[in-house]
């Protein structure tokens, strides 16, 4: 057995809590969702029953207006080792926002390693539920793209590209940062951004879950991942006998939106719907439309990232920001390290755009780098040095599906 392989089953086995996966027995010691998803399709290589079992009991903390809650909380770990915790949320077992929709592409991945309709059959109504409330009460700017009403729910959460719709959030103060005892306060969100996450988390609680704050974004890869979705789901509905014509024309017309709206010379750029002015931040959520097949403008996307901004298959992995940028950090959580799930999502979308090659040089980097970082949450794109947790969820599961893919003719 490979060395790696063995390694990254170990963090995998070290992070189950029974039924589901923490993404980091000390950084994220609960279930967090679009983690859940990727987690799900390493381990369909290696224990495929747990697999199933991972997205099952993300879906059994749905919402009844669809909403697949962005953390679970496990009732077995103390309430003082995660803030916010479910105190903070006051919504029974899991929080009240959501991450990007990762999960009917995970199901099938999953179904694909070991057919079982049944599980399929039972999540994949769960799953349309979950689109269905995207794609209808988030489209808050009428432009036929879901709208995300916090930074987490993009799961980058201090992109700079929010910097400027986060400008306009007052800090809350009072509370006592948890992510601090486990990372280096460089590798951090700021304290300044973290008091403005917990204010808009507060008002978007006490609205009941309903009204968005000053914090309403279209984000191009949170709506890249929905059209990708919307492609899983067709299949799902294929393979279960089911008509699936309405998702492919639902993947459709968000690609359309998104190259109507987002896109502009040369990259997809997120739309702040409350000013209504695209944020012109080159940031790695723009190069996740590469994932869609018939994207028109891929070849001036890929110029993009294989240009001095994202410098593909010269740095290591997919940096999370610009880096020809001001604002570019080289170990400041989502305003430059590159991330390993990124990483596995740019690799599909060169799969998907014939780029073989670049692909494989991606593959045998990421494989290489999560090795050597004793699976780090995310490194420094320049010299490869891991940053925040280690034995981190999804970049051992994502190892494992790298390793377990057939290598790409070149
Ligand atoms: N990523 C957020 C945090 O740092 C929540 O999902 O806690």
């Amino acid at each position: 057995m490979d060395v790696t392989w063995g390694q990254a089953a170990a963090v995998l086995d070290g992070n189950w809590l029974g039924s589901s996966t923490v993404p980091s027995r000390s950084l994220y010691p609960h279930q967090w969702s679009w983690d859940s998803a990727f987690i799900a399709i390493g381990l369909r290589n290696l224990a495929p029953s747990r697999a199933r079992r991972e997205l099952t009991t993300l879906f059994s903390a749905q919402w009844r207006d669809g909403r697949v809650p962005h953390i679970v909380f496990d009732p077995g770990t103390p309430p003082e080792a995660y803030f916010p915790g479910p105190s903070f949320w006051r919504a029974g077992r899991t929080s009240g926002l959501v991450q990007p929709p990762v999960h009917a592409r995970a199901a099938l991945a999953v179904h694909e390693a070991e057919p079982d309709y049944e599980f399929l059959a039972a999540l994949y109504p769960k799953l349309v539920a979950w689109h269905d409330y995207l794609r209808i009460s988030r489209d808050a700017g009428g432009r036929g793209l879901a709208a995300i009403v916090h930074p987490w729910e993009s799961g980058m959460d201090n992109s700079p590209a929010w910097d400027a719709p986060l400008s306009r959030v007052t800090p809350s103060s009072g509370f006592v940062r948890r992510d601090l005892q486990h990372g280096a306060a460089a590798d951090r969100p700021s304290d300044e951004d973290y008091g403005r996450y917990v204010r808009l988390a507060a008002d978007y609680r006490d609205s009941g879950y309903r009204d968005a704050g000053s914090f309403v974004v279209e984000d191009p890869g949170f709506n890249a991942l929905l059209a990708d979705g919307e492609l899983a789901l067709a299949e799902i509905a294929e393979t279960l006998d089911l008509p699936s014509d309405a998702h492919r024309e639902a993947a459709a017309r968000i690609q359309k939106a998104l190259q109507e709206s987002l896109w502009d010379g040369d990259f997809f750029f997120a739309r702040d719907v409350r000013s209504g002015a695209l944020i012109r931040q080159y940031t790695c959520a723009g190069l996740l439309p590469l994932l869609l097949p018939d994207l028109a403008v891929a070849p001036a996307l890929l110029a993009t990232a294989t240009g001095p901004r994202f410098g593909l298959g010269r740095v290591h992995g997919v940096p999370s920001h610009d880096l020809t940028a001001p604002e570019f950090d080289t170990g400041r959580y989502w305003r430059g390290p590159s991330w390993f799930n990124v990483g596995w999502l740019v690799r599909q979308g060169l799969l998907r755009h014939g780029e073989h090659a670049l692909a494989s040089r991606l593959r045998d980097d990421l494989v290489e780098t999560a090795s050597r970082t004793d699976f780090a949450e995310y490194v420094d794109p320049l010299t490869g040095q891991g940053h925040g947790a280690r034995s981190f969820g999804w970049t051992a599961a994502l190892t494992v599906d790298l390793l377990a893919q057939p290598v790409a003719v070149a």
